[in-house]
């Protein structure tokens, strides 16, 4: 049986912003039957943003098209695969889109900036499309796409256990710090083989049952720096990941030492598998007063670098 549904004109345009996201934690509980990770991680929803113009069709088709012509805007990207599959849950084969996508997350960085171009299509098109997809139904079919897209859906500070797709919010989050984030353009570091040599070097230690795992997260959900975050009590910051990536990865050896340099610095570490870095600061103007001092070390070292405010909440239409 088919959906009902509302469709907006033919060609209607709607503008959707996706975020990136840092991880405040990221810790490798173990291996799951489905060969994935368990894991206990904290994300955090930033101010650097993509930005989608997606507009209305119903002749079947779905184009995408990028500002950056290094990514690949065939049926590979999630954004395609992310309109393909509400598509085909909805049940109208003439559905079509066309999206332009404005990139500003750098790519294959550990930003979860595809993750968040996937996200940010299935809120549009649910939208364009009329299909009247709960928040829950999205998060669920998001889930299939990608683990981390269902944080990029809700967006702020979340616990993110399970594969990462099983979200907690942690409720007063501080959200006046800022970010500085630094990454080697010409570097990426693919997540499948970052997880495989985590589980090749600490496998044997990983924790093995349900009640383990379940321990840990009990653990974390009680940690009292994540519902005061400040300057006197910064995010702690660890990665699990960084620990396998960082010691063969000389662009992020690199980012982490110049970051850990910087005097007003809060904390330092890699984001996801990497290999983009973050430092936290207190607020914008001292994140933005570090990036203008250290411009010629990021430069001289082969880094781009952005600044920005933690951001409270996840994937948005701009109506
Ligand atoms: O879910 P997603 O497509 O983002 O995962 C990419 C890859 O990262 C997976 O194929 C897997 O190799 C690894 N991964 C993992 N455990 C997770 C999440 C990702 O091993 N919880």
């Amino acid at each position: 049986m088919k959906m009902m549904r509302e469709a907006k004109d033919a060609r209607a345009r709607v503008r959707v912003i996706a975020p990136a996201k840092i991880n405040l934690h990221l810790e490798v509980l173990g291996l799951r039957d489905d060969g994935f990770h368990e894991l206990a991680m904290v994300m955090q929803s930033i101010e650097l943003v993509d930005y989608l113009e997606i507009t209305n069709s119903s002749n079947g088709l779905i184009n995408l098209s990028c500002n950056d012509p290094l990514l690949d805007t065939d049926s590979n990207n999630l954004i395609y695969k992310a309109a393909e599959l509400l598509r085909l849950r909805s049940g109208f084969d003439e559905l079509g889109t066309t999206i332009h996508l404005e990139k500003n997350i750098p790519i294959g960085a550990g930003l979860a900036g595809g993750s968040s171009n996937g996200a940010a299509t299935l809120v549009g098109l649910n939208y364009l499309w009329g299909l009247g997809f709960s928040d829950k139904e999205l998060e669920e079919l998001s889930a299939e796409l990608g683990s981390d897209m269902p944080f990029c859906l809700a967006g702020g500070t979340q616990l993110c256990f399970g594969r990462g797709e099983r979200l907690e919010q942690v409720k007063n989050a501080n959200s006046s710090i800022a970010v500085l984030l630094v990454k080697d353009p010409s570097k990426s570091v693919s997540t499948p083989w970052a997880y495989s040599q985590s589980r090749e070097k600490y496998g044997e230690k990983y924790l093995k049952t349900e009640s383990e795992f379940e321990i840990r997260r009990k653990i974390l959900k009680d940690e009292s720096w994540l519902y005061s975050m400040s300057q006197e009590n910064p995010p702690p910051l660890k990665n699990d990941l960084q620990k396998v990536v960082a010691p063969i990865t000389p662009a992020v050896q690199n980012a982490l030492e110049i970051l850990q340099m910087i005097p007003e610095t809060l904390s330092v570490a890699m984001s996801g598998s990497g290999p983009s870095c973050f430092a936290l600061f207190s607020d914008m103007n001292a994140a933005q007063k570090a990036m203008d001092q250290n411009l010629n070390s990021f430069t001289q070292a082969g880094l781009d670098s952005w600044c920005c405010s933690f951001r409270t909440n996840g994937v948005a239409l701009e109506l």
